[in-house]
């Protein structure tokens, strides 16, 4: 995102050049970069860049680092401190990513498009998943026996601020507000509430009330999908990112009558986004302790033999759910992110990572030789933007491939209530065709948007999901720093299913092919476009102000199912 703004930056404004000259040593080469950046306009120009880059990054760490601190201050990109985290942290990864890869290279073209924004991203590399068996030709049926659904909660995306202070700036300039910083000399403008604020990470206090709503909504589960840790992200550290892992599982344990199975999101490491590969020399190992700890706090709640896995399996792991036939598969979707800084280490195209794919594709087949169903979880949703191209081809195919086992995909990470379909021909998009529907969870962090959880109704004989119903407490809500009240906003079932051509039979659940059909309603009806773009937002009016797009297929983002790139 920093680079991205600094790109932005500099790209408008010609006024560079009016720079104070200071004789820092790490202005010339800063200078050097800032010359690079201003004539970068193009996908060719950037890779030139890079060349720039590298021979700074050639000089060490301490030099690449330093001259990117300098670049940030003197184009006031943000403030000093978070300047100087920020390139402190994620510096040597770059600089490391920079010496390894060839500036003209594929990967090179990878990373210009994911810092930079400067080049398209590179087709699909052509891979073809390898399964253990093929798809049964007569494959096991899943009947609804008509039982009473049992609820599942869905939450996402807590980032608890452990320094979130009462009291303190809530209109702060950096990207995180309600901390005590030591720059902070204006008198307080707007004062941090007790529960928090739209600028702000999630407060003590709000877990309190977080945990006691999640509490009374007679789950017998709740499905966790990442992001514990605050976007402080120039401050984090090994130690912060550990104690808040600790922190969050101890809390949440001894507070929630019923389990969590959560998944590691982006934010569960340090720097913030970087999960090295197995093949990066000398650094394997570096979020091993991520794994360690998450493993032990989780123990408790998924049992033994997941929180083994999830230390030898870069922090995915599987289980059945007890006394039902539901295989929970939690994947690492980390090694997917296009911000995962060490993805750039290297000119040869890994097609699967940590061989994240393949402990799905195991997992999956062994629910299809048990005769069990199958939810996926995982952190980021593999239709977005910010996901490989690769992988989000590759993963596809893996859906396609177990459509028949895999009951649901649950996800987070985009802090927006939404939704994405797979296909089985991304050419033919029709009821009939729609394959896979993967629920993206609203966060609870009240930052840009009202905090908000899904429970679900869950059909006992096939784990579909019967209902889908949005918990959410109003911020601006006058007893909301006095006692958050929480309500739920809507029922999924309820609010579409009267809309949609020939409405839901009572047995019927919300299948991808209802998500289908809920595309096209949106496509036609105004009103309910906006209905559901304001519900998307967790009903933050500022943030998506201007979006007035009608067009379900910008909404509901599908996988890169045929290589021709997502819509
Ligand atoms: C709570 O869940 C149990 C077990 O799934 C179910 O039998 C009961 O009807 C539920 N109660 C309510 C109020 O939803
Ligand atoms: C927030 O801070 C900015 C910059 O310091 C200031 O201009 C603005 O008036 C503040 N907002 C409020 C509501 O006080
Ligand atoms: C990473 O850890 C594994 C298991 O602990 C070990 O076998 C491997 O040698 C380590 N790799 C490096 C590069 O340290
Ligand atoms: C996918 O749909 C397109 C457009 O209807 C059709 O031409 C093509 O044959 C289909 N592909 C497959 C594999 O069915």
């Amino acid at each position: 995102m920093l680079w991205h703004c600094l790109r932005s930056r500099l790209v408008a404004t010609a006024v560079l050049v009016f720079l104070p000259y200071t004789t820092h040593a790490w202005s010339s080469l800063a200078d050097g970069i800032i010359a690079g950046l201003n004539n970068a306009a193009d996908c060719a120009s950037c890779h030139s860049l890079l060349v720039t880059f590298r021979a700074t990054a050639a000089l060490g760490d301490d030099a690449f680092v330093n001259s990117l601190k300098s670049l940030c201050k003197r184009l006031k990109l943000q403030d000093t401190d978070v300047c100087d985290g920020i390139f402190e942290s994620v510096g040597p990864v770059v600089a490391h990513d920079l010496r390894s890869m060839s500036p003209f290279g594929q990967t090179s073209t990878k990373f210009c498009n994911a810092m930079l924004g400067l080049c398209s991203e590179p087709p699909v590399n052509t891979y073809t998943v390898p399964f253990p068996k093929s798809a049964p030709e007569n494959p096991k049926e899943f009947k609804s026996l008509g039982r009473p659904p049992f609820q599942v909660v869905h939450f996402s995306d807590v980032h608890i601020d452990r320094e979130y202070s009462v009291g303190s700036e809530a209109n702060c300039s950096k990207p995180l507000c309600c901390r005590e910083f030591s720059d902070q000399s204006e008198p307080t403008t707007i004062p941090a509430g007790p529960l928090g604020d739209h600028a702000c990470d999630t407060p003590r206090n709000l877990v309190e009330s977080i945990v006691k709503a999640i509490d009374t909504t007679n789950n017998t589960f709740s499905i966790f999908t990442g992001d514990i840790v605050d976007g402080a992200v120039w401050l984090v550290n090994q130690e912060d990112v550990t104690a808040d892992i600790n922190l969050f599982g101890e809390e949440f344990k001894m507070a929630l009558q019923a389990p969590v199975y959560p998944a590691l999101g982006n934010h569960e490491s340090a720097p913030v986004n970087c999960f090295p590969r197995l093949t990066t020399e000398s650094h394997a190992n570096d979020s091993q302790w991520v794994f360690e700890t998450s493993s032990a706090q989780w123990r408790p709640w998924i049992g033994n033999a997941a929180a083994d896995q999830i230390v030898h399996h870069s922090g995915s792991y599987s289980l059945v759910v007890p006394d039902t036939s539901l295989r929970i598969i939690s994947i690492n979707s980390g090694f997917w992110y296009k911000m995962n800084l060490w993805l750039y280490d290297s000119d040869d195209q890994q097609p699967d990572p940590n061989g994240i794919l393949s402990f799905l594709v195991s997992q999956l087949q062994l629910a299809e030789d048990l005769g069990q169903r199958s939810w996926i979880i995982a952190h980021m949703p593999p239709g977005g933007g910010d996901v490989l191209l690769d992988q989000s081809n590759y993963y596809d195919q893996v859906i396609q491939r177990y459509r028949n086992t895999i009951a649901g995909q649950f996800f987070g990470h985009t802090h927006a209530d939404e939704f994405q379909l797979a296909y089985s021909n991304y050419s033919d998009q029709r009821k009939d065709t729609a394959t896979s529907v993967a629920w993206v969870a609203p966060a609870l962090t009240p930052r840009s948007g009202n905090p908000a959880f899904k429970v679900y109704d869950v059909d006992p004989d096939t784990y579909e999901i019967m209902d889908a119903k949005t918990y959410s407490t109003d911020v601006s809500h006058p007893e909301y720093q006095i006692d958050p009240v929480w309500k739920m906003v809507y029922s999924t079932r309820d609010l579409y299913g009267p809309l949609i051509a020939g409405g839901l039979d009572s047995s019927d659940s919300l299948s991808p092919s209802f998500w289908h059909q809920v595309t096209e309603l949106l496509e036609t009806d105004n009103q309910a476009f906006r209905m559901f773009q304001h519900l998307k937002r967790r009903a933050d009016a500022v943030r998506y102000a201007s979006s007035g797009h009608n067009g379900a297929r910008i909404i509901a983002l599908m996988y890169a199912g045929d290589g021709s790139g997502k819509v």
